[in-house]
């Protein structure tokens, strides 16, 4: 009988067929994982951190401030970056939002992202990865150095320069970091994040009319939290990225679906321990095949091209909203969605998902903001429905991403 973690006996989910290396090492890396003690120590997600182009912090928080039920909390301006953190909860991971002072900044993700025809177009513009909480951060980042885990080195930021805080370098396969912290990120001021700043009314005024719009459209309270969060990735690096993520976290492999009339994949890892709303899941998805056999094989190719657009990136997140219906029995999310449309929002085609009288998800996808390169998803699921997606829907939202004209968009010279 082979012998088995607990990680491994989660049972598996999905259709989509992975390789006997995959299999190999996944198990290997849960057994590593639980032998060395980092399953112990890392746990669940703090915060998602994100970086914008200078001067468009206010305007991307205003856009979030609408979108979502986070909100600003403090702000703080250090050497390279000023840092605003959004927050919905003490038990959810929140937005950190860094927003580089120096209007000729450019770090290390705009010398990626200007290799790629719309990511050049803001070239600091990137979702730069989780921040996960770990009961001891030094060990956790010896343990990882000593598996070859490599971290940045103090001087990227004033995040990723400080002792509170350990960020692994960019992935190769995700172009994604990982960040830990021991702290419980409760007394900001005391994490050397910059000296705290407080906006001017006039700075302020587009999120305080955000939050009111909110509220007087009665959505405030009904979107909860981050769900997913899904990273695209290049076909040839599917397993690595979902490998290299269960290395260097406390997730396992929840399983994946095949998408075929949309050559995609959908691979999703979750926190064992933990609901999605306080440690959203991480989905990877890619193509099945590269989009150089795109003519042989006749399928339409939208993950791949967003990641030939865009480099391999976080596509989009994904908030929960609450299940049930308003008085008049309009579903929460058509309710939500309606209203954040008739207020500017513009989103992907139309809500997917029936959620009649069995258990069922409602998604939609918004449009890319301008601001963070990101979609956001609003998710409803009904009737206890347990799971990630259906079938159906996601084929729906592939389908519907793709067919975005600002999506399509190839190269410079298009
Ligand atoms: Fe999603």
């Amino acid at each position: 009988m082979a012998p088995t973690t607990p990680l491994a006996d989660h049972q598996r989910h999905g259709d989509k067929q992975n390789s006997p290396f995959f299999e190999e090492y996944l198990y290997k890396i849960y057994t590593r994982k639980e032998a060395s003690g980092l399953q112990q120590l890392v746990g669940e997600m703090r915060a998602v951190v994100i970086q914008v182009e200078p001067g468009e912090a206010l305007q991307y928080i205003a856009e979030m401030t609408l979108m979502s039920s986070h909100r600003l909390l403090r702000c703080y301006r250090g050497a390279s970056h000023n840092v605003f953190i959004m927050r919905v909860s003490d038990t959810q991971p929140d937005f950190f939002i860094l927003e580089p002072r120096d209007t000729a900044y450019s770090g290390k993700f705009a010398g990626i992202n200007k290799g790629f025809a719309r990511a050049s177009e803001k070239p600091n513009v990137k979702y730069i990865g989780e921040l996960y909480y770990t009961k001891d951060l030094s060990e956790t980042v010896g343990l990882l150095k000593a598996e070859e885990f490599r971290f940045t080195t103090p001087k990227f930021n004033q995040l990723m320069a400080n002792e509170h805080f350990a960020f692994t370098e960019i992935s190769y396969y995700t172009n994604n970091m990982v960040g830990y912290t021991s702290t419980d990120l409760l007394d900001l001021d005391a994490l050397g994040l910059g000296e705290p700043f407080t906006l001017t009314e006039a700075e302020l005024e587009p999120i305080t009319k955000a939050a009111h719009a909110q509220q007087m459209l009665e959505i405030t309270g009904l979107v909860k939290g981050l769900d997913h969060l899904a990273t695209r990735v290049l076909s040839g690096d599917r397993e690595h990225a979902i490998l290299e993520f269960a290395s260097l976290t406390n997730y396992y492999f929840w399983g994946a679906y095949s998408i075929d009339e949309q050559n995609s994949s959908t691979n999703i890892c979750r926190n064992p321990d933990s609901g999605e709303l306080e440690s959203p899941a991480k989905v990877f998805t890619a193509n099945n095949t590269p989009y150089y056999v795109n003519s042989i094989v006749g399928r339409p190719s939208p993950t791949e091209n967003f990641v030939r657009n865009f480099g391999r990136r976080m596509h989009h997140m994904a908030l929960a909203v609450n299940d049930g219906a308003r008085p008049d029995g309009t579903k929460n999310i058509d309710y939500v969605v309606g209203n954040l449309e008739d207020n500017g929002i513009p989103f992907l085609a139309k809500i997917f998902g029936e959620c009649k009288d069995i258990p069922d998800l409602k998604q939609i996808f918004s449009k890319t903001s301008p601001y963070s390169f990101l979609i956001t998803e609003y998710v409803q699921r009904c009737h206890n429905f347990q799971g990630f997606f259906t079938r159906g829907n996601v084929a729906a939202l592939t389908h519907a991403a793709g067919l975005d004209a600002e999506l399509k968009k190839a190269s410079p010279s298009d």
